[in-house]
């Protein structure tokens, strides 16, 4: 899935085939986390963050070449006013305070989802957030807000029919991998493990094109508590899955020992 107008560095090779390239995250369960201690959901989202940190860290020790975070939906906007506020204020002190540690640990960020609905001032710390990181190969951290799956299908195929408009390219040269290189994930590869916490067992709008082979991992974990040894129980469970890919488990081994 490569898009040759991209200028970012391809994605490392599969280091071993135990652990995923790429893991993407539903970090779920902060506000029952926080209720059931009896204190506010943005107490749960701040507690969030330090695992966000931590399995920041574990993915890119554990040689996870890209890691995918949704931290908003863009069904999260219906959430009450003064949550949206708080979140959004804790998005603009992760982007202010985390960067360095990103920098130092050669941590690549992308921000992906719709951004304009962020307005100016976080717009302007997203960009250079990216900037400060964009020389990092160790891994691509590609932190999702304002996403919506169906958003990022309707914005590729926007994509795509602007440059059918404009003769770059024919509506019948349209197949799945140029719709996928338009996709915000663009050159990176699918997620190979997701991981929901929080006990709930739906995508919410998340990658829904690029989950359509991925191994799905729910775990009642509330993503407060989520931190490097549940990453490694999830990891393990992965090892042991077999990617079938259609085919039939005979025909994988046959071309294992071809
Ligand atoms: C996930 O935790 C964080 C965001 C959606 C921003 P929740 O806030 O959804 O926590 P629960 O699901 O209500 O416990
Ligand atoms: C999904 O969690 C979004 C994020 C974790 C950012 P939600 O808590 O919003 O999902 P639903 O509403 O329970 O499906
Ligand atoms: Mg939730």
């Amino acid at each position: 899935m490569t898009n040759p107008e991209s200028n970012e560095p391809p994605v490392k090779p599969e280091p071993d085939a135990g652990i995923p390239r790429h893991i993407a995250v539903i970090m779920d369960g902060n506000g029952r986390w926080a209720t059931s201690r009896g204190q506010s959901r943005i107490y749960g989202h701040r507690k969030g963050a330090e695992s966000v940190r931590e399995i920041i860290r574990a993915c890119a020790e554990r040689d996870v070449a890209c890691l995918t975070l949704f931290a908003f939906s863009s069904e999260n906007w219906r959430r009450p006013q003064r949550e949206v506020r708080l979140l959004m204020e804790l998005f603009i002190s992760v982007l202010e305070k985390d960067i360095d540690s990103l920098v130092n640990n050669g941590i690549r960020l992308k921000i992906i989802g719709d951004l304009e609905r962020f307005g100016t001032r976080i717009n302007k710390l997203i960009k250079k957030a990216e900037l400060r990181t964009a020389d990092n190969d160790r891994m691509q951290l590609l932190i999702a807000a304002n996403y919506g799956g169906q958003w990022d299908i309707a914005q590729a195929s926007r994509k795509l029919a602007a440059r059918a408009v404009s003769g770059d390219i024919k509506p019948e040269d349209i197949d799945e991998q140029m719709l996928a290189a338009e996709l915000a994930t663009g050159i990176h590869p699918d997620p190979d493990l997701f991981i929901r916490t929080g006990g709930e067992k739906r995508i919410s709008n998340f990658l829904i094109w690029q989950l359509a082979y991925t191994e799905l991992y729910f775990t009642d974990v509330l993503w407060p508590d989520f931190r490097a040894a549940d990453l490694d129980r999830a990891i393990d469970w992965y090892a042991g899955r077999e990617r079938r890919y259609g085919q039939t488990s005979e025909q994988l081994s046959r071309a294992d020992h071809a």
